[in-house]
């Protein structure tokens, strides 16, 4: 079946949905082709923070009522260094500007309903989807099969890869066309979801023993985090050793467990690619580049791409103005970078400052002093807020 629209949305994960809600604001035609089934889509947990900068994307757009009604805003940070707490008073920090706490499955969940409400076309169990002769000078389409079996094309003007780390769209820009950066941080993070309590405020624990962290996700659920080796198998961590381990390095003796829901082992590496654009192929969010997720940033440069590209896409279809799509690979990297920047330093500061093992006796007391800055100066703290809160 031919079929013909502006934009092909290639992924339905926080990059796509928000692309494809904010066309639909735009008035630019858009179908988002989603390999994964609804439910499954609906219930992938992963990131929990919106960055005060994102919140604000869905604000502007005029999506502030159906996509963060009753998101609870954030507010203290607490890190406890060797069992000590310090707290961080983020919005107050950052001049008011306030994020929100939110388990992704729920914000994918308000965008799809936002998204077909709005009367969006959204396909999912997308099978063998596949981007054609997006180069310059091409007349681009992209394929795909429904369940049945039957197979589609829709031609489109333009496609934006919004399909995550292993998506297709960058795996079909010839080699050569694109510049990619890799890093790996040398540690690994053993991360469990539990049906346990939540902390008070999103919690980091400095210790001897490797770094920590607890964060709510939901009233009754809460996601940790636990430094490791980089490699760890996930055998190495009985729920035991879990408890043990977070009692330890978050000092508190009198924890509460629940049933462990979900094990994994977390790759700290980070990847960017430049430009984010083949032709008329536009790469939104993991398929542009991954972050660890200290800092909790992944989902909110993929929130931020999504929106650059929406004011360009309509710029180009209704206005004529190719001048933002020019734009918009050199705009997203530079949050991108600084928030690489800032993922990084954080990651130096709560590792190096607890198991000096990897950073030796010098960088751990640099770090010490680091973490020490925030809690001495204004100026350190509120730089720190500043960045927490979009940069
Ligand atoms: N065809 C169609 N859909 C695909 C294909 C394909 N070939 N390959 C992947 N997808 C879909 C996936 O099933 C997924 O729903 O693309 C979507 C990609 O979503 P994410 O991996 O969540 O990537 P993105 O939307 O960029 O979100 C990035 O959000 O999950 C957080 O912190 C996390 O950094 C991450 C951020």
């Amino acid at each position: 079946m031919s079929e013909s629209t502006e934009v092909v949305i290639i992924g339905a994960g926080p990059a796509g949905l928000t692309l494809g809600n904010l066309l639909l604001r735009a008035g630019v035609a858009c179908v988002v082709l989603e390999r994964q089934s609804r439910s499954y889509v609906e219930q992938r947990q992963r990131a929990g923070v919106l960055e005060h900068d994102g919140a604000r994307v869905y604000e502007d757009w005029g999506l502030g009522d159906s996509v963060l009604a009753g998101m609870p805003h954030d507010g203290l940070l607490e890190i406890r260094v060797d069992g000590e707490p310090h707290f961080l008073d983020l919005p107050t920090l950052a001049g008011g500007r306030t994020g929100r706490i939110v388990p992704q499955q729920v914000l994918v969940g308000r965008l799809i309903g936002a998204f077909l409400a709005g009367g969006g076309d959204l396909r999912f169990d997308a099978a063998e989807v596949m981007p054609h002769d997006v180069g310059s000078g091409g007349a681009p389409r992209v394929t795909y099969r429904d369940p049945g079996g039957a197979a589609y094309e829709i031609a489109c003007g333009y496609v934006a890869g919004c399909d995550g780390f292993h998506g297709i769209s960058r795996a079909g820009v010839p080699d050569g066309e694109l510049t990619t950066y890799t890093y790996d941080h040398g540690i690994g993070w053993f991360t469990v979801l539990a049906d346990a309590p939540p902390p008070r405020h999103p919690l980091f624990g400095i210790h001897a023993a490797g770094f920590a962290a607890q964060f709510a996700r939901g009233p009754r659920a809460s996601r940790y985090y636990l430094q490791c080796p980089a490699g760890d198998a996930l055998g190495e961590w009985t729920d035991e050793r879990v408890w043990a381990q977070l009692r330890l390095r978050l000092g508190d003796d009198g924890l509460p467990t629940g049933p462990i829901t979900e094990k994994a082992v977390v790759e700290m590496r980070s990847f960017v690619v430049d430009p984010m654009r083949y032709g008329r192929l536009f790469l939104v969010g993991d398929a542009a580049h991954i972050i660890t997720p200290m800092g909790g940033k992944g989902m909110n440069l993929a929130i931020a791409d999504a929106n650059v590209l929406a004011h360009a896409l309509r710029a180009a279809v209704r206005d004529g103005d190719d001048g933002p799509l020019a734009a918009y690979s050199a705009t997203c990297l530079k949050r991108v970078w600084n928030h690489q920047e800032f993922s990084r330093w954080m990651t130096e500061m709560m590792h190096d400052s607890g198991d000096a093992t990897l950073a030796g006796p010098f960088r751990h007391r640099l770090a010490r002093a680091r973490l020490d800055r925030l809690f001495t100066s204004g100026a350190a703290a509120r730089a720190f807020a500043d960045l927490m809160a979009g940069g």
